[in-house]
């Protein structure tokens, strides 16, 4: 029997995974480590820290599971998308690495699309200048840190920086290259046009492979400090979103997943690029080879539901001198079953950190709209709900302006494991929505992105379809589904209404 690692560098922790040939989970371990923000809209790590967290992290996996390590034939990698590792002519790192979520780079962003033009950029990146992609950060380095720009000689993305330091190779896969804007979506490659305008040198840039491809070998030092065997495959792996698309199936034609975690996201298959003109979704490459994916970000998703809880329990700690530690998700879920569809003419906007999809706006902010002395936590708690769900509909919605088929909605995170919240969601979305029975997130799939490199003819579709199991279906119930179309055309009229009038608020925001 062969066994397979995954390693996924999070934001919060390095996650590795051991699964065998025929996908099947045998060990998780995982590392945690800290992230930094120095300044207001700034969030770094060390690449450091990735790397240590890393060698723990596999460490422990070994020490858990019972295999021999000689055994382990092939490492997939994924990881946090967008940030920047910058390294000098030695290879060192020239300063913490900054990430998907840092806000910095607005002034770099308009630079880019200023320079390219925002409509040349859709068409070659997929995507426009966002602050949390690499290109601006680069841009930004330059602008503001000249003395550690002159020193610049390699730009890699997280996973890649300990690809890197596993192999001593420089490389990536198209799925997460092409959250940097440099990558050309139709030639899978870096592209010239955006390099040459940005002037930003081609040899910073690592060489890119399809997800499954092998991008080089476990260095001795590395492996012997690991407890692995030397020479063992490094397999490219994908950015953390496509590489969990692997390990939940969404692989083909017609197959979409629905994440509900802190954030919100629906991620779909696609065979061809479809590019939004507008660029409210995310057009990137998949980790299956040759293949192509979208994506819509929701900023708040289960996030929104964390704020009301903390809310309440806070509340309570306030009037009853103890916090009320009783109330859960699972609490709150109940009391909301009890409130008819709709939560009595409220609703509720879920831009508590701003949005992405579909309105691209930093400043716009949460609403309660609707609201009567007869509303009670109850109907606030599904209002929430299904404010959070409206606003995945949105993905939905562009997706089918696109042509994007939508056969099946496969419901992962939090909001996956809430058998009310995957109701809801057929409800809302109008179409089946079901789950699987097993779902570990990006390190699964970088384990699948392994073995499919392992198993020479079998391709990452095969593969995954063989492992992802499907379990619950929830079909849409048309009675919910009439009502919630009526109130989904509400909801999307409150936003464009409300814009002006959050932006001016925003001025009143303290800190
Ligand atoms: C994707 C994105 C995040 C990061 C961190 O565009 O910003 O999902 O990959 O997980």
């Amino acid at each position: 029997m062969s066994y397979f690692i995954g390693l996924d560098i999070g934001t919060s922790a390095a996650k590795a995974l051991l699964c065998d040939q025929d996908g099947k989970i045998i060990a998780i371990a995982q590392q945690k480590y800290p992230l930094y923000s120095p300044q207001p809209l700034w969030s770094e790590q060390n690449p450091s820290d990735w790397w240590q967290g890393s060698i723990h992290a596999i460490q422990q996996l070994l020490a858990q599971s019972a295999i021999s390590p000689l055994q382990v034939a092939g490492i997939g990698l994924t990881g946090q998308m967008h940030g920047s590792v910058f390294l000098d002519r030695e290879d060192q790192v020239i300063r913490p690495a900054l990430l998907w979520n840092d806000q910095r780079t607005v002034a770099e962003c308009d630079q880019i699309t200023a320079a390219v033009g925002y409509e040349r950029l859709i068409e070659i990146a997929g995507n426009p200048a966002l602050t949390g992609f690499q290109a601006p950060k680069i841009l930004w380095l330059r602008n503001h840190e000249p003395y550690h720009y002159e020193r610049l000689a390699k730009v890699l993305l997280p996973k890649d920086y300990i690809r890197f330091m596993l192999t001593s190779e420089f490389a990536s896969d198209c799925s997460d290259a092409a959250g940097t804007l440099l990558l050309d979506l139709n030639k899978r490659d870096w592209s010239a046009e955006l390099l040459q305008t940005l002037d930003l040198p081609r040899e910073w840039f690592p060489t890119v492979y399809e997800g499954s491809q092998i991008t080089g070998r476990l260095l001795p030092s590395v492996a012997k400090t690991l407890g692995l065997p030397a020479g063992v495959p490094v397999v490219a792996g994908g950015g953390d979103n496509a590489a969990a698309a692997v390990g939940t199936g969404i692989v083909c034609s017609g197959l979409v997943s629905s994440s509900i975690g802190t954030s919100g996201v629906v991620f779909a298959h696609s065979d061809k690029i479809r590019l939004d003109p507008k660029g409210r979704l995310h057009t990137f490459c998949h980790a299956v080879p040759g293949k192509n994916h979208l994506m819509a970000v929701t900023l708040s998703a289960g996030n929104s539901l964390r704020w009301l809880r903390d809310l309440f329990r806070s509340s309570a700690s306030n009037l009853n001198g103890a916090e009320d530690l009783a109330l859960s998700y699972e609490s709150m879920t109940a009391q909301a079953a009890r409130v008819p569809p709709g939560a009595e003419g409220l609703i509720f906007l879920p831009y508590l950190t701003g949005e992405r999809t579909p309105h691209l706006d930093p400043l716009a902010t949460g609403a309660f709209v609707g609201l009567t002395a007869r509303h009670t936590a109850a109907h606030l708690v599904r209002a929430v709900m299904e404010g959070v769900t409206f606003s995945l509909r949105d993905g939905f919605e562009i997706m089918h302006d696109l042509q994007v088929p939508i056969d099946q909605v496969r419901a992962i995170g939090g909001g996956g494991k809430s058998s009310f919240w995957c109701q809801l969601q057929a409800d809302i979305f109008g179409s089946e929505v079901v789950n699987l029975a097993v779902e570990e997130g990006p390190a699964y799939g970088a384990a699948l992105l392994a073995i499919a490199a392992d198993q020479d003819a079998a391709g990452v579709t095969q593969v995954s379809e063989a492992c992802v199991k499907t379990t619950n279906m929830h079909h849409p119930q048309s009675a919910h589904v009439e009502r919630y179309n009526q109130l989904y055309a509400i909801y999307r009229e409150l936003y464009p209404v409300l814009r002006e009038n959050m932006h001016k608020l925003s001025h009143f925001a303290v800190g």
